[in-house]
């Protein structure tokens, strides 16, 4: 397969090969972070990190992820009201500028497609870390180093998608992982608002993956992976549609004592109402270790786009 340019969709990153090579990267660089002898190849270039959409954990583990492998870091938070966009200036024209003082970007924007638009005007490797309800890949990228560290495969899994599955970006990026792997199968639980679109459904179907549809959360029982996510607020047209779905479910204590003991709980974050705070406690509670997987798997990508 050829070198990777930019990252724009999921289905850019499933090779098995390119797989392989970023995770073994990602545990190389944690183990050598962790003894303190992280090398510095990144020394001297710089990752701009362009955020149009508010962001945590995202845009600080790319940064961190850039300055732990030597590099250096160019930042527009809140860049709606921040940068020349507030002047009307298009993403196109934004990113053929800043693409002469950086080597790479990480942009997040509200609007469907902007990486790929982005992704053609850019001389230097453009990563899409969310553009509107469409793709996130590089966190499906960390949930599935994840799965794998905690799991030790995905092949065979029962997976539970829980949540917003229209509307969230990480589910949509998260499904060509899912579909590719054998014998996985998936119960994909939402309220009938919110369920996963028509395009994504048929990609499962092309692909013959195992799946069922349900509003029930008691089916997440038997999952060996419960794969939560937040009902994304700022995709709604109107907060009455919102109310109307934004309680649908809630991993407390007891649904949490229901699933398997080797079973592992997912979230991108931020979490609103859907994992309750006492779950945290519970050894199957990995989405802050998920999140700290964040930092070395964006240092592999970022090792293997730039170096
Ligand atoms: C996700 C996102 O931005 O899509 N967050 C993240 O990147 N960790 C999930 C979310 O906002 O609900």
């Amino acid at each position: 397969m050829s070198k990777l340019r930019h990252v724009i969709r999921a289905e850019q990153l499933v090779d098995p090969a390119l797989l392989d090579e970023l995770f073994n990267s990602a545990s190389k660089l944690e183990r050598d972070d962790k003894a303190l002898k992280l090398e510095h190849p990144l020394r001297g270039r710089i990752l701009a990190t362009m955020f149009y959409e508010p962001s945590t954990r995202t845009r600080f583990s790319f940064e961190a992820a850039m300055q732990k492998l030597g590099g250096g870091v160019l930042t527009a938070e809140n860049a709606l009201d921040n940068s020349s966009a507030s002047k009307g200036e298009t993403i196109a024209d934004t990113v053929r500028v800043v693409s002469g003082y950086a080597d790479a970007i990480v942009l997040r924007h509200p609007q469907v497609g902007a990486a790929e638009m982005a992704a053609e005007a850019s001389p230097v490797p453009i990563i899409n870390a969310g553009d509107g309800a469409g793709e996130h890949p590089t966190q499906a990228l960390i949930d599935v180093y994840t799965i794998r560290k905690e799991l030790g495969r995905l092949e065979g899994l029962n997976i539970a998608l829980v949540g917003d599955l229209k509307n969230g970006r990480t589910i949509h990026s998260l499904l060509p992982f899912l579909r590719n792997a054998p014998g996985v199968s998936l119960t994909l639980i939402s309220p009938p608002q919110l369920r996963l679109p028509g395009k994504y459904v048929r990609m499962l179907q092309e692909a013959d993956t195992r799946f069922a549809e349900t509003t029930r959360l008691a089916r997440v029982q038997p999952a060996d992976v419960v794969y939560v996510t937040r009902v994304q607020r700022e995709r709604f047209a109107s907060e009455a549609e919102y109310d109307a779905v934004k309680d649908s479910y809630r991993i407390d204590l007891h649904v949490a004592d229901s699933l398997k003991a080797r079973s592992i709980i997912l979230h991108a974050l931020p979490r609103t109402t859907e994992i309750s705070p006492e779950v945290d406690q519970d050894a199957r509670a990995a989405y802050f270790r998920q999140a700290r997987n964040g930092l070395y798997v964006r240092m592999a990508l970022l090792n293997y786009l730039m170096s």
